[in-house]
């Protein structure tokens, strides 16, 4: 019989959204801290290339990164960092570096051989990207299994959300989004955010994407933010963290329910050449 090239069925979620500042970075960070603390191994691996910060809100000066793995002597798991021992690990970016920015497919190619050996090990791994529509994001949304697309009720992040959804169909055909609106202020603003955007996407591109749930507004996050410390360890009871739990829990969900198809596939598929 032929080895599965995912025995564990890894899942690999890509963190995107089109407006900046949304809340991608908090909710990658904290989806992930969730889905260890259930339980799982995952490793969060920031790629944010150009302005990477999973590294400030955790507090760490992490001595390597994605960087360093560009050198033939440097194997993926020098560059981990452990977040919590015991399955919650981390893999930095370096921030303000413009040849990780212009990566090209050859450069993502050698990244993601020498990561993919190690990914395997992992029950999730957490990709978070920068804002908006760069070659690096559409080429590891493409690659993911699942894409989160973060979405606030503010008119430009819906508009700018649905150009990201637009230009991963029509130059990749991807169809499968999953919509986590943040910073709502009651629960019905995340329906009605959502089924906003769910109309447009039907309207014009002919599918929806689904909800994977909402995260309230709350001034316990930036509090965490400003101490460096994750706000499930910060602030476990409140209301954003408890919204965040939840949507862990969807995740843990559409894994499971791709189960079967999750262990023929590798990790991160191949680098995605675009429609002409
Ligand atoms: N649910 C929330 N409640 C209150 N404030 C929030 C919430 N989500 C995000 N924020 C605020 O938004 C800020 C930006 O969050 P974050 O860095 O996670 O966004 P981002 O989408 O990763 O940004 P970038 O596009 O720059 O990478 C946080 O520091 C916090 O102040
Ligand atoms: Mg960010």
């Amino acid at each position: 019989m032929p080895q599965a090239v995912n025995p564990k069925a890894s899942l690999s979620v890509a963190i995107l959204s089109g407006k900046g500042g949304v809340g991608k970075t908090n909710l990658a960070l904290n989806m992930s801290y969730a889905l260890f603390r259930a339980g799982h191994r995952v490793l969060l691996m920031d790629f944010d290339v150009g302005l990477a910060n999973v590294d400030v809100l955790l507090g760490l000066s992490p001595e390597k990164n994605l960087q360093d793995l560009f050198r033939p002597e440097v194997g993926a798991a020098e560059v981990m960092v452990a977040v919590e021992p015991g399955g919650f690990d981390f893999l930095p970016a370096a921030s303000g570096v413009p040849e990780l920015l212009e990566m090209d497919d050859d450069m993502r190619e050698i990244l993601f051989q020498k990561l993919n050996a190690s990914f395997g090990d992992y029950d999730y791994l957490m990709l978070d990207l920068g804002a908006g529509i760069s070659q690096t994001v559409l080429s590891v949304a493409v690659m993911s299994h699942v894409r989160v697309l973060v979405v606030t009720p503010e008119p430009t992040s819906l508009t700018d959300s649905y150009a990201v959804i637009k230009v991963l169909h029509t130059q990749y055909g991807v169809t499968d989004f999953h919509i986590l609106v943040n910073q709502v202020d009651s629960p019905g603003d995340i329906k009605a955010t959502f089924n906003r955007l769910a109309a447009a996407c039907q309207h014009f591109l002919g599918f929806s994407p689904e909800l994977l749930g909402g995260v309230r507004s709350d001034p316990a996050l930036p509090d965490a933010v400003r101490r460096q410390i994750p706000l499930l360890r910060h602030a476990p009871r409140s209301p954003a963290a408890q919204d965040v739990l939840g949507c862990a829990v969807k995740l843990h969900r559409v894994r499971q329910a791709r189960q079967e198809a999750l262990a023929d596939m590798p990790l991160l598929g191949k680098i995605p050449r675009p429609r002409k």
